[in-house]
C-alpha cells in the first residue's frame, strides 16, 4: 500500500459525526443543516434540458482535452466575467469539477526528489482551508506548510509568517478566493507579493475560485477579483506559474455535474493535459454539452445570487446580536466566533469551545453546524479555526432564518 495514505487526516464530516455520536437532537425541532458546503438551490430546467437533449454520442471516447465548443464556452465567460482573451485551444482544459483538478495538479506539479536536505518539497495553503490540499500535498509526496488566517485584516492569510527557507522549497501554492470558510477575496496588493515569490522561488499557484459568482454588494467592483484578472491587472497576461480552478457546481447548482475548468499557464495546461490523458479524466460529452449551456447564461447565476444576497441580509443581522459574525465579501458561508464567555462550559465538558458549541446546538436546537478547529490545522502556535464556526446558509431562506433564530435562541438562553 502506497505509506502516504497513512499521513491522510480523518476529514471534518466524520471528525463531525464522531462528536455527535450518540447525541439525540432535539425532537421538538426538524433538522436543520448548515454543516455541509452543498448547493441546495434547485439546478436550472435548461441544464438539465440540455442535458438530456445531449445523450447521443455516448458510444464514443471523450477527448481529455474536452470539446473545441466547450473550451470556447469557457474562454467566452472568461472574456465576460474578466475581460480577458484566453486561447482556448491552449490557456483552457475542462475537469471534471475543481476538487478532482487540485488533486491532480498537485501530482503534476510536485517533484518529491527536489529540496530532501531540507524535508522535501513544500505545499503552502491557507489555513483554514478547504480539505482537498492537504490531501493533495501529502500524497504529492510533499510536506505541507500553512498560512493562518487574520481575523484583524478580513481573514487574508499571514503569507508574511512563512520564513524564506520554506519559500524556496515552495513548488506550490494554493489561493483560495473567495475563501471557504472565511468568504475573504484577496486583494491585488496579496497577489503581487505573491507572483513576486513565484517569480523569485519558481512555484506555481494555483488559484481555487469556485465561489468567485456568489457575492453580496452591487456595482462596478463587486465582482470579486480573478487571480487571473490580477495577472493581468500587473502585466502578466504570460500567467507564468499561474492556474485558475473555476467550477459549475456553486454558480449554476450543478455540484453533481462535476463540471468545471482551469485556466492560465499554457506550459501547465501541456503537462496537465498530458497528466490527465493517462489518469483517465475525460468529462463526458452529456456533461460537456450541459456545461455549455450554463456557461453560455448569466441569467440563472444572477438570479442565484439574488437569493443568496437575500438570505445573507436576512440572517446575518439575527446572529449579530449574540455573535461575532459580519457579511463576507462572498462566497456562501458565515464564519461565526462562538463567544467565548462559553468557554467554560465547553471546558467542563471537556471539549474546545467550536465543538462543545456545535454538539449542544444540535442537541438542543437541532442545527447542524460545523467545528472551524476542524478545518484548519495547529500552525505557528494556534489553530485559526478555534473558537469559530462554520454556517453554510446553503438551505432555503425561511429555514436559514429559523436556524439563525435557534443560535440566537440557544446563545441567549446560556447567558
Ligand atoms: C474551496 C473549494 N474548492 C473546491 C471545491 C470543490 O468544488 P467542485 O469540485 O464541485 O468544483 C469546494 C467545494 O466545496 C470548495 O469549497
Amino acid at each position: 500500500m502506497n505509506p502516504l495514505l497513512s499521513t491522510l487526516q480523518p476529514y471534518p464530516f466524520e471528525r463531525l459525526r464522531a462528536l455527535t455520536k450518540g447525541v439525540i437532537p432535539s425532537p421538538a425541532h426538524r433538522a436543520i443543516s448548515l454543516g455541509i458546503g452543498e448547493p441546495k438551490h434547485p439546478t436550472p430546467e435548461f441544464i438539465k434540458e440540455a442535458l438530456r437533449q445531449s445523450l447521443d454520442g455516448l458510444a464514443s471516447y471523450p477527448a481529455t482535452a474536452g470539446e473545441p465548443a466547450l473550451r470556447e464556452s469557457c474562454a467566452r465567460w472568461i472574456q465576460r466575467r474578466y475581460g480577458l482573451s484566453l486561447d482556448p485551444a491552449t490557456q483552457i482544459l475542462p475537469v471534471n469539477g475543481s476538487r478532482e483538478a487540485l488533486f491532480a495538479l498537485a501530482q503534476v506539479v510536485i517533484d518529491p526528489n527536489q529540496h530532501r536536505e531540507q524535508g522535501g518539497p513544500t505545499v503552502v495553503s491557507p489555513n483554514p482551508f478547504y480539505q482537498i490540499y492537504e490531501g493533495a500535498a501529502l500524497l504529492s509526496g510533499a510536506r505541507i506548510v500553512y498560512a493562518n488566517s487574520d481575523p484583524a485584516r478580513n481573514f487574508a492569510a499571514n503569507w508574511s509568517a512563512i520564513p524564506d527557507e520554506v519559500w524556496a522549497t515552495t513548488q506550490l501554492l494554493f489561493v483560495c478566493s473567495p475563501g471557504n470558510p472565511t468568504g475573504a477575496v484577496m486583494p491585488l496588493d496579496e497577489w503581487e507579493r505573491l507572483f513576486a515569490l513565484s517569480d523569485r522561488h519558481g512555484f506555481v499557484i494555483a488559484s481555487g475560485e469556485c465561489y468567485s459568482e456568489i457575492y453580496f454588494r452591487e456595482g462596478p467592483d463587486a465582482a470579486p477579483l480573478g487571480g487571473l484578472e490580477a495577472a493581468a491587472k500587473l502585466g502578466r497576461s504570460h500567467f507564468k506559474n499561474l492556474i485558475a480552478l473555476t467550477s459549475l457546481s456553486k454558480r449554476s447548482n450543478v455540484p453533481g455535474m462535476r463540471s468545471g475548468f482551469v485556466a492560465g499557464d499554457a506550459d501547465l495546461i501541456k503537462a496537465f493535459l498530458l497528466y490527465r490523458t493517462y489518469h483517465g479524466s475525460a468529462m463526458g460529452p452529456a456533461i460537456q454539452r450541459a456545461s455549455v449551456a450554463a456557461w453560455d447564461d448569466e441569467a440563472h447565476v444572477i438570479e442565484n445570487r439574488r437569493l443568496y444576497r437575500h438570505k445573507f441580509e436576512r440572517v446575518t443581522p439575527i446572529l449579530k446580536t449574540v455573535m461575532n459574525v459580519a457579511l463576507p465579501d462572498a462566497g456562501f458561508y458565515l464564519w461565526a466566533e462562538v463567544p467565548a464567555s462559553l468557554a467554560d462550559r465547553a471546558q467542563a465538558a471537556g471539549l474546545s469551545l467550536d465543538e462543545w458549541f456545535a454538539r449542544e446546538l444540535l442537541a438542543q436546537y437541532n442545527v447542524a453546524v460545523l467545528p472551524g478547529s476542524y478545518l484548519a490545522r495547529e500552525a505557528w502556535g494556534i489553530n485559526p479555526g478555534a473558537g469559530r464556526v462554520r454556517l453554510a446558509l446553503v438551505a432555503g431562506v425561511d429555514e436559514c432564518v429559523e436556524a439563525a433564530e435557534r443560535i440566537q435562541a440557544f446563545i441567549q438562553s446560556l447567558s
